[in-house]
């Protein structure tokens, strides 16, 4: 179905015309309530909608979109373990891996709840024997290194969320994250460690990416290099992948591999045995704390009517900018530094997601789609990019995301940065005019021909929209539920589209192509018929050059 044929659709456009003079403090003005009118609570998460361009009458035809995409339904079908992910015939149920009752779910003759559990299971057995120092090297000394490979939703899900959670480390042993083919990581890394006490966990859904294979040969070889021989080597590797058969060939022991199902999208999967860092380094309690805020997001979703549905709203609200007011991105700024990597994995959760062109049904997609994803931690955006918010001329929108307590003692810098924050969200929405800016240079003592030069440079136009999501504190249960609030978000925007939120066929082309360099880098012919004159002249000089430096 093409959304933007739809009666709802239309209507949008026509409310849309209603709204072109409006300005969001209007509509402030207008209702002294509309805080309290524009705000939600789900999940214990706190969402502020109410600095949108939106009135009541907009928000009933957004829900209205909803209902004409059958996005109730599309949310049943999704719980029900329907294979929503058609091109891959596949079901997409990362919220099987939260659901504490594992419901009986079956996929193919398999009880998803029993298998859910005995990983989890094996996790936590898993990670209370190194926590404990039990997990020794083979050279006998306790593991006190982990060392996770891995990319994409390999990587960054976990890389995210240890990171928010530092406060709640709780171990002896340390977890880096490597994902990156580029030497200098691995490098890096791998000097400063101690072979005898570092385990590798090699997470790969395919056990077939590029970029983790290489670092986990390298790895391999750096441990025999420093003298632990070829049988000892299985305790210093641990794997979480889809595809065992690579997994044993490459040398994990069958008993230290664990499992990633097809019904589990990797940028949706570190609530699965991907998670495992975060079992070792913040303990199994606080990872099922962690999945009991994705839990509680899941319920929320499935339960609460559409117009207090905080994945559902925030997927209209994007709709709404995307496609009837040409919004281009959509800016995460987390103010918490402990959020920064946020911005990150929302971006390839959202990217990957949603970056699509065409329909479930291959059809050319009428509407535009995911937006660019960026963003950074406030503070420090103020102080880089929030011109651009600010007197640029694009629309831009945000998600402004803050705790209310801090997980540190310093009250007053937690006062500065929820400040910062709202500053930031309200400057975007009132902006200043050139008459206010006058006044207020004249007033200064500045003489009016210089204030009236000088105002438009100081304008800002304003009337730009963002969301506000309050969390009490950061805790493992609320950066869970906002994690999965955003999973589900996407999805929303998804089926509104009418793409497949579940596949990622456009990173393929690039893998192939990359063979191909790699193999006229190393000296061989082209195999992929004609090829441009900018990279076989770029092949030609990373040949030259690369080899002076190897000679
Ligand atoms: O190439 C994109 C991608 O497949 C992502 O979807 C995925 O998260 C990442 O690469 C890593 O894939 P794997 O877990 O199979 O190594």
């Amino acid at each position: 179905m093409d959304i933007s044929q739809t009666a709802a659709w239309q209507k949008l456009l026509h409310h849309r015309q209603h709204l072109t003079e409006r300005r969001i403090t209007d509509l402030f003005r207008e209702d002294a309530n509309r805080f309290e009118r524009y705000s939600v609570t789900g999940a214990d998460l706190f969402l502020d909608y109410s600095k949108n361009l939106v009135t009541a009458d907009s928000l009933d035809l957004l829900v209205d979109l909803a209902g004409a995409s059958d996005l109730p339904g599309a949310i049943e079908a999704m719980f029900n373990g329907e294979k929503i992910n058609a091109t891959e015939d596949r079901a997409a149920m990362h919220f099987a891996l939260r659901n504490p009752a594992k419901e009986d779910l079956q996929i193919d003759g398999h009880d998803i709840g029993a298998e859910v559990g005995d990983c989890l299971a094996r996790m936590e057995r898993c990670s209370s024997r190194i926590r404990a120092g039990e997990w020794r090297g083979s050279g006998g000394k306790p593991i006190n290194t982990v060392v996770h490979i891995g990319i994409g939703g390999s990587y960054l899900g976990p890389k995210t969320v240890s990171q928010a959670l530092k406060s709640y480390l709780s171990a002896d042993v340390i977890c880096y994250y490597l994902a990156n083919v580029d030497g200098s990581h691995v490098s890096d890394l791998l000097s400063r460690l101690d072979p005898q006490e570092t385990l590798f966990i090699v997470v790969s859904k395919s056990f077939s990416t590029l970029e983790t294979r290489l670092n986990a040969g390298t790895a391999r070889d750096w441990l025999l290099q420093s003298g632990i021989r070829e049988a000892a080597i299985s305790n210093h590797f641990l794997a979480v992948t889809a595809n065992r058969e690579a997994a044993l060939q490459f040398g994990i022991e069958a008993d230290h591999l664990f499992p990633m199902w097809d019904w589990v999208g990797g940028r949706y999967s570190l609530w699965s045995a991907v998670g495992l860092p975060l079992c070792i380094t913040l303990g199994f309690d606080v990872f099922r704390e962690l999945l009991a805020g994705a839990h509680a997001m899941d319920t929320h979703f499935r339960e609460a009517d559409l117009n207090a549905n905080l994945p559902v709203l925030l997927a209209l609200l994007g709709i709404w900018y995307i496609n009837f007011f040409g919004a281009e991105t959509h800016a995460i700024i987390p103010y918490d530094h402990q959020l920064r990597d946020l911005p990150a994995h929302l971006q390839q959760l959202e990217m990957e997601s949603n970056g699509k062109s065409v329909t479930r049904d291959g059809a050319e997609v009428a509407v535009k789609t995911a937006p660019i994803i960026w963003g950074g931690e406030g503070t420090n955006g103020q102080h880089a990019f929030h011109q651009l918010l600010h007197q640029g001329n694009r629309f831009v929108t945000a998600d402004f995301i803050i705790s209310t307590q801090a997980q540190h003692k310093l009250q007053s810098h937690q006062d500065w940065l929820f400040s910062n924050c709202l500053s930031q969200s309200q400057a975007m929405m009132m902006g200043k005019g050139k008459d206010e800016i006058i006044e207020e240079l004249t007033s200064g003592g500045m003489n009016i021909s210089d204030a009236k030069r000088l105002a438009p440079h100081k304008v800002i136009v304003g009337n730009h929209p963002s969301n506000t999501i309050v969390m009490e504190r950061a805790t493992p249960r609320n950066i869970g539920a906002l994690i999965a609030l955003y999973e589900h978000k996407v999805f929303c925007q998804g089926i509104i589209w009418g793409i497949n939120s579940f596949d990622q066929w456009g990173v393929e082309l690039g893998k192939q192509l990359s063979n191909n360099i790699f193999a006229q880098v190393n000296g061989e012919e082209n195999r992929m018929g004609f090829q441009d004159s900018s990279t076989t002249g770029l092949i030609a000089m990373y040949r030259k050059q690369s080899s002076s430096t190897k000679e």
